[in-house]
């Protein structure tokens, strides 16, 4: 998908000043995970800052709201924004981002924000703390709006998601995307488009991928399949998988892929590292992919796997990769993991990666900025990249033609 510019509003060209925005951005991190993963948080807030500053150079008053976990229409409090709004605040060194502690949005609310400084900063509580989010509810979404003049909406990870601050809102405000949303199409769409000969590396723990892998097998000209989504190839081959998980669905679904005419491209593991028990502990040590004992885990690709993927990568213009290919969280079968990383990370191709886990992993080997692109969305960017419509963005041509004749109206801008 290209975001077109002719059927839509830009921030670029938009008359934004001294206007206030409704800006959604995606902030969201398992917050159990929080402190090891707070390179993640400043990921995600690190990259939505181009489009922050240039508001704020514009001299508008932000109201930032983001979604924070899963609280299904409840307040919890473990889920408040809190956290992030310390991150923010030290990102953008500055103190004064005020808070706007409930989602109950009434007229005093409004007029403090009305009231308020230019470049004045707010922050909205979890916006999944009110139901009427994840059910895309226009009267909350009418809600949001009224606090606003214009709504940005930069949460590319969230943008495959049809809520009330995704969709809903577009109904009532001038909307557009913000220059996260932006960078992440032009540069996802490097992978639809590619430079050939192409790669996909995809790995993770399950086959929920499918339509990625159909995407996979029309686009690239390798696809390397490693992680637990080797289990489903192999099991669907009749080859034995030891105690490593796999359930009937994903091998029916492996057995349809293998039957597919471009299937020569996949290239599975032929060894692994196994184990004989699932612990921080466990010892890990080399199997062929066809001598996988019934007691035994496959917890890593091999080294004669590893190798086999780098032959493939050399010859690459273009990488696109998704999921671990390893158990990466035990340091004992990470090697697969950090070790295509690195080496792909030293290639000339380019390199677009997405998912969560991948991106955690990038950001714990440090490499991610040696990548060409690492997505701050998970089902977003599997979603984008199989080729699916993202509400998120259809939103912004609906939304166009609803106030378009506005732009008649403001003409000189354009
Ligand atoms: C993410 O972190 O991938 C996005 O924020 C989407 O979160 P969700 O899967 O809870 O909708």
């Amino acid at each position: 998908m290209q975001l077109n510019n002719k059927r839509r509003f830009s921030i670029h060209n938009y008359p934004l000043e001294d206007k206030v925005i409704f800006l959604r951005t995606d902030y969201n991190l398992e917050i159990a995970e929080k402190s090891k993963q707070k390179e993640e948080i400043n990921l995600k807030i690190k990259e939505s800052l181009p489009t922050i500053n240039f508001l704020l150079d514009k001299n508008c008053k932000i109201i930032i709201a983001t979604h924070l976990g899963r609280p299904n229409g409840k307040i919890v409090p473990e889920l408040s924004v809190q956290p992030l709004i310390k991150e923010l605040k030290q990102q953008i060194n500055r103190e004064d981002v005020k808070t706007i502690q409930k989602i109950d949005l009434n007229e005093p609310v409004i007029e403090k924000i009305h009231n308020a400084k230019k470049t004045k900063i707010f922050f909205l509580e979890n916006l999944r703390f009110d139901s009427g989010e994840e059910k895309n509810s226009p009267i909350f979404a009418k809600k949001l709006s009224s606090l606003a003049d214009i709504y940005v909406n930069d949460a590319f990870g969230a943008s495959h998601r049809k809520h009330a601050s995704i969709d809903a809102i577009t109904q009532f405000l001038p909307s557009m995307p913000g220059f996260l949303i932006e960078k992440e199409i032009n540069q996802l769409n490097k992978a639809l488009k590619p430079k050939h000969p192409l790669a996909w590396i995809l790995g993770g723990a399950k086959l929920d991928k499918i339509e990625l892998i159909n995407q996979a097998l029309q686009k690239a000209d390798y696809v390397l399949v490693g992680g637990a989504l080797a289990f489903p190839f192999l099991k669907a081959k009749g080859i034995p998988i030891g105690m490593s998980k796999v359930d009937q669905n994903s091998i029916n679904l492996a057995k349809e892929i293998l039957n597919h005419k471009n299937s020569a491209k996949i290239i599975l593991p032929v060894d692994f590292i196994a184990s004989e028990e699932f612990s921080v502990k466990a010892k890990g040590f080399v199997v062929p992919f066809n001598h996988i004992l019934p007691k035994q885990i496959c917890l890593d690709l091999g080294p004669q796997t590893i190798n086999l993927f780098k032959q493939y990568l050399r010859k690459t213009h273009t990488i696109v990769w998704n999921g671990p290919l390893g158990y990466f969280e035990w340091t004992q079968f990470a090697t697969a993991t950090r070790e295509i990383a690195r080496y792909i990370s030293n290639l000339t191709a380019t390199t677009i990666c997405g998912g969560g886990e991948t991106s955690k992993a990038l950001q714990k080997y440090h490499l991610a900025d040696k990548m060409t692109h690492v997505s701050t969305g998970g089902g977003a960017s599997i979603a984008f990249l199989s080729g699916k419509n993202l509400p998120g963005l259809d939103a912004f041509y609906s939304n166009y033609k609803k106030f378009g004749k506005i732009k008649k109206r403001l003409k000189h801008f354009y």
